[in-house]
């Protein structure tokens, strides 16, 4: 196995590796080290099953579960159970709308048409670093509440929704998290807000918190701090749900993809 570095915004490219075969615990070490240090695995010429995948995925934490068992999601232009629509995804982190969103996300590609859309990853923990230091110490100490829209799951715009309740969680699922978040084991610093989920600062009055947020913005989604990330049939990728946003461009024509996603809950 060799490494080599995949961009210079995130990731390694991980060669001459056959991930249905248990790794030399020498070469999982490197890759844990890799996917702390540059939050982003690319494999290629994988033929993998998801229990291949689980268990590839189980060296970096936790496996998010249901009854039980690794959790296996489709995002898909053919399925039912496809759980992001066709359409343009804005950057976000997933799940940040609740108290714990999964350390780490892999995608593998079943189904793809020659125009399938690209994946785009924004690196949060460059963001933090370009930060001038007056507005790194102004937001250090903020939360903001993060929200999705479950009356319309069409993840296009962003969510604003400055008068929450608690009893808007069903169809508003919200969760408070720092605007600066301590990446697990690292704890490096990760800039947490996102275009698509967060509606705004707690401790910041709506128009100056707006100010801020429009700022910070202007940090993140730049050319030269973006992947984007054209899939091929065989490619996994692997990245930490905290250090990289994700989004999706929108198409132009009909398309077909199928991407299986297993996550890990936690880092540990
Ligand atoms: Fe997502």
């Amino acid at each position: 196995m060799r490494t080599t570095e995949f961009s210079g915004v995130a990731g390694v490219e991980v060669h001459d590796v056959d991930l249905n075969m248990e790794l030399a615990s020498g070469d999982i070490t490197e890759l844990q080290s890799a996917l702390l240090r540059t939050h982003l695995l690319v494999f290629h010429e994988q033929d993998i099953d998801s229990i291949a995948q689980a268990r590839f995925l189980s060296h970096f934490g936790q496996l998010k579960k249901q009854n039980g068992e690794p959790m296996v999601e489709y995002v898909s232009t053919s399925r039912p159970d496809d759980i992001a629509g066709p359409g343009r995804l804005l950057f976000h982190s997933d799940a940040c709308f609740t108290t714990t969103p999964p350390y780490g996300s892999s995608l593998y590609p079943l189904k793809l048409s020659s125009n399938a859309p690209a994946t785009m990853f924004a690196n949060m923990e460059t963001a933090f670093m370009r930060l001038p230091d007056a507005v790194k110490t102004r937001i250090m100490p903020l939360t903001a509440v993060n929200v999705f829209d479950e009356t319309s799951r069409a993840e296009q715009y962003r969510i604003r929704k400055l008068d929450l309740r608690p009893e808007d969680q069903k169809l508003f699922p919200h969760a408070t998290h720092p605007a600066v978040l301590h990446l697990p084991l690292s704890s490096s610093p990760v800039l947490f807000v996102s275009e698509h989920q967060t509606s705004h600062f707690v401790e910041l009055d709506a128009e100056d918190g707006e100010e801020l947020y429009q700022d910070l913005l202007s940090y993140i989604y730049t050319e030269d701090n973006i992947i984007v990330y054209e899939w091929q049939i065989g490619d996994l990728l692997v990245w930490n749900n905290l250090a990289l946003q994700h989004a999706r461009p929108a198409a132009t024509d009909a398309f077909t993809r199928e991407l299986r996603r297993i996550q890990l809950s936690s880092a540990s």
